[in-house]
């Protein structure tokens, strides 16, 4: 491996890794690929690059001009990798986000330069998303990069999530990876889709009203624009609800039987892969892949790992972790 010019260079090129031994079904194969290797820590750093790149293209942003303030609605991963980014290209960043978040998550920003504005806890990120569109409105010297709606957050993917995987495991049947902002399931998926029409793309999210950090229900009362305008509901071939508690309870399993330690959304995620996997037919052999949006590093303080999971589960309810 070359060295790399620049820290953002390191962005993308994620491994994969075989973890079958979660799979209930003998002809079912596991492949999970680890986008907490990225150098702010998850799969958004992608994310953040393309969003600022493609602003730059535009002619939007303009890197070594002094006082330039991006601003973002995150409930985390998002505004860690924008940070990252930022300080790397000489940009201010102002992250909105929930009262209620982690100290982990706070810190990490602070550590990596980025301003934050508090929004309403109960609020969650909905409430972040309503407090940036408004800010953005009374400062139009602020960009605002915003994550669910700008097609260049699904275009990151397609660019080289998409490519990485199909290069690392052709033999891949279904993409299954979490709903967020959907920029991971669109920009994958189509790709994906693209080399092999056969390819199912299967979506985790949490029942509507509970919380997996990183995951959103459609049915919450928002939706993300970019899941709309690209066409979503038409390239997912399924959704499938996953709650807290099974999340935590495979987010221990992927540590204890296949050794990653990893966030809780890849229990989700890992978790609807179990599910697909009980229902392909006897006799049909499958590969699915399982996208890891981060590491466990951020979640320690949940207590998933260590604590009761009765305890975890309800901690969960309260706080932002990511
Ligand atoms: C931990 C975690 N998992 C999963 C996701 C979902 O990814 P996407 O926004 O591409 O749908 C996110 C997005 O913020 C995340 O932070």
């Amino acid at each position: 491996m070359p060295v790399a010019r620049s820290v953002l260079e390191l962005i993308g090129e994620t491994p994969m890794v075989e973890v079958s031994q979660l799979s209930p079904n003998p002809n079912v194969r596991f492949v999970v690929k680890l986008e907490g290797r990225n150098p702010a820590g998850s799969v958004k750093d992608r994310v953040a690059l393309s969003l600022v790149e493609q602003a730059e293209s535009d002619g939007i942003l303009e890197p070594g001009r002094p006082g330039q303030v991006l601003l973002e609605p995150t409930s985390g991963n998002t505004g860690i990798g924008l940070a990252l980014v930022a300080r790397m290209k000489g940009y201010h960043l102002k992250v909105v986000l929930p009262a209620n978040v982690s100290v982990e998550r706070r810190q990490l920003l602070e550590v990596w330069g980025a301003e934050i504005i508090e929004s309403p806890g109960e609020e969650g990120s909905n409430g972040a998303i309503t407090m940036a569109l408004r800010l953005a409105q009374e400062h139009p010297d602020w960009h605002m990069l915003y994550q669910y709606g700008n097609p260049a957050n699904p275009a990151g993917h397609y660019r080289t999530t998409g490519p990485e995987i199909w290069r690392d495991c052709p033999e891949v049947t279904h993409l299954i990876a979490g709903l967020g902002t959907s920029g991971t399931l669109l920009g994958v998926g189509r790709y994906l889709k693209e080399q092999n029409p056969k390819i199912e793309v299967w979506a985790v999210e949490p029942p509507a009203g509970e919380r997996v950090d990183g995951l959103r229900s459609l049915d919450d009362g928002y939706v993300p624009p970019i899941f709309e305008q690209l066409g979503g509901a038409q390239l997912l071939d399924r959704k499938t609800v996953v709650r807290p508690r099974e999340s935590i309870e495979v987010t221990r399993r992927l540590l204890t039987e296949a050794g990653l330690f990893v966030g809780i959304s890849t229990g989700a995620v890992a978790a609807g892969a179990i599910r697909c996997a009980k229902q392909i037919p006897d006799g049909v052999s499958a590969v699915i892949v399982i996208i890891s949006a981060d590491d466990g590093w951020k979640y320690l303080s949940s207590g998933t790992w260590t604590d009761d999971i009765d305890v975890v589960t309800k901690r969960a309810e309260n706080t932002i972790y990511f």
